[in-house]
């Protein structure tokens, strides 16, 4: 039988989160790097030439090294695999002034709704923490927590641990009355399948006034799309702020790395510095420093990466723990079936039954987990559902299990306790449960 045959013939099964496309890669180096099984030579050639590109460390133009030159002249890292390390899930800052694996904030004047966040004067969308040499980066962030302790009905005692980050050093003008919101890169899994959803099938889950009455509603971003010049439904980043595979790369190049291509071609120039005078990293002939030859090969790269298969599906408490997700109604906003749309880039991803744990869609998760910074139709309360797939491979890839958007969570456990707002309700049903239930449930979410 074929692939093709064996695609159309597929009976679903429990530990298959993308079907038929689901993988068993299960390691540190390839639990979150494994392509989907159906690629053609070339696809898997161009997989290889995009793994390369999104681990090397791109240098300071000009370079003898031409293909990878350009970084900066501010930047945040000087490659994709610094912040999201084995396509894995970043590190969030944990001292004063680290270099970052991960973790940046996200920076504006006000949002305009339309137009989405307001550059900050001097700054723009982002504080760039590294420069090039003879260049002042933007500042450094400074971190300390606060410790909050809780019990759980039972008695059993809880810690919860909240950053809070302030910005010094800031070398091009004041940032008094800036909105900041600090993220974490996410593990970079199944994105094709995401990118194949359409806005239809997102919709669908869509309750802005609640009409349900579940407390629970929902609602769609629509941000800016550079290449179709219109607002689109929102998809990547933890607020739904990016509306395609595409923008959220070439934004990663431009932003983290201060790498031009086709989409975001201007230099990201701190004010006062003549970014004409510097050295670009265009090749001969070229505009950009990511050409379109380099750009599509990340892109199949990024696209590609599948998504790893559940392990211990039979257990009685992953079974059970299974059953609690669905009554607490985890599910209603970490939804589990969707399927995907055309999908031109990578046909195979299409009409594929996947259960991505998320509805893509904001909800006001409450003031402990705001950020106060609106971000197109998100305010500071809402952020998008984030994806529950591989949350149990973290550890092994990343040796770690710092979560949510800014990874103050240090465990699955304590994710779920800073669940507020819309999904208040939810977590307090999970803190009634009695402790062995409990633990199943965090055995379910393990095995994803
Ligand atoms: C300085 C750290 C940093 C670097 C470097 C970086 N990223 Fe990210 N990445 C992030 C953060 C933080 C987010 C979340 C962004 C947001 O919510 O707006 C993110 C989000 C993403 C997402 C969206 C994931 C999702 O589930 O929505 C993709 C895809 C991605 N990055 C790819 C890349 C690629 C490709 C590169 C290299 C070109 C790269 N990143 C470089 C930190 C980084
Ligand atoms: C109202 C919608 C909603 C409900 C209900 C909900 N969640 Fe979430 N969940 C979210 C959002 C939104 C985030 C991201 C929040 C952030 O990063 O600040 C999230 C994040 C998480 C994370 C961290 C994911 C990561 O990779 O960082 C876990 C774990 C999680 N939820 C588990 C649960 C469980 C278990 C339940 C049921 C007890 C639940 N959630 C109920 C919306 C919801």
């Amino acid at each position: 039988m074929n692939f093709e045959e064996e695609v159309s013939e597929y009976i679903p099964l429990e530990e298959d989160l993308v079907g038929p496309l689901s993988v068993e890669a299960f390691t540190a180096d390839k639990a979150f790097g494994r392509a989907i099984p159906n690629l053609s030579e070339l696809e898997l050639a161009f997989f290889g030439v995009g793994n390369a590109m999104f681990d090397q460390s791109w240098v300071t133009a000009p370079a003898t090294t031409t293909s990878r030159d350009g970084l900066g002249p501010i930047f945040n890292a000087r490659a994709c695999s610094a912040c999201h390390a084995k396509d894995g899930r970043g590190k969030p800052l944990l001292e004063n002034n680290a270099a970052s694996q991960g973790f940046l904030i996200r920076l504006s004047s006000d949002n305009n709704f339309a137009e989405g966040p307001i550059a900050f004067e001097n700054y723009g969308g982002q504080l760039q923490d590294a420069a090039n040499l003879g260049i002042e980066p933007e500042g450094s962030i400074n971190v300390a927590f606060e410790f909050i302790e809780g019990r759980y009905p039972d008695n059993t005692v809880y810690q919860l641990r909240k950053p809070i980050y302030s910005i010094v050093d800031n070398s091009y003008g004041s940032l008094s009355g800036a909105q900041t919101s600090p993220r974490v890169g996410q593990q970079v899994i199944g994105l094709g399948f995401i990118d194949a959803l359409s806005e239809e099938s997102l919709l669908k889950n869509q309750d802005v006034n609640d009409i349900d009455k579940d407390g629970i509603s929902g609602k769609a971003n629509y941000v800016w799309n550079v290449k179709q010049q219109k607002l689109t439904i929102g998809k990547f980043g933890w607020k739904a702020n990016q509306p395609s595979l595409e923008q959220q790369v070439a934004g990663a190049f431009h932003g983290d790395m201060g790498l031009t291509s086709d989409l975001f071609p201007n230099e990201n120039c701190p004010s006062g510095v003549d970014c004409s005078k510097l050295a670009n990293g265009n090749n001969v002939g070229e505009q950009v420093e990511v050409n379109s030859k380099q750009f599509s090969r990340i892109m199949i790269y990024q696209a590609a990466i599948s998504v790893p298969k559940r392990r211990n599906v039979d257990n009685a408490d992953v079974i059970n723990g299974k059953r609690l997700f669905n009554t607490l109604n985890c599910v209603t906003c970490h939804v589990d079936r969707f399927t995907t749309s055309t999908y031109p880039l990578l046909p195979q991803l299409e009409n594929i039954t996947i259960k991505p744990y998320s509805d893509f869609l904001l909800h006001d998760m409450g003031e402990a987990l705001a950020d106060e910074r609106g971000d197109f139709l998100a305010n500071g309360n809402e952020w998008k559902t984030q994806p529950l797939w591989g949350i149990g491979l973290i550890e092994t890839v990343n040796k770690h299990t710092f979560l949510l958007h800014d990874g103050r969570a240090r465990t699955i456990e304590e994710a779920i306790l800073w669940h507020g707002g819309e999904a208040t309700k939810s977590k307090e049903s999970f803190m009634n449960l009695e402790k062995n239930k409990r633990e199943q449930l965090l055995a379910f979410l393990n095995t994803l």
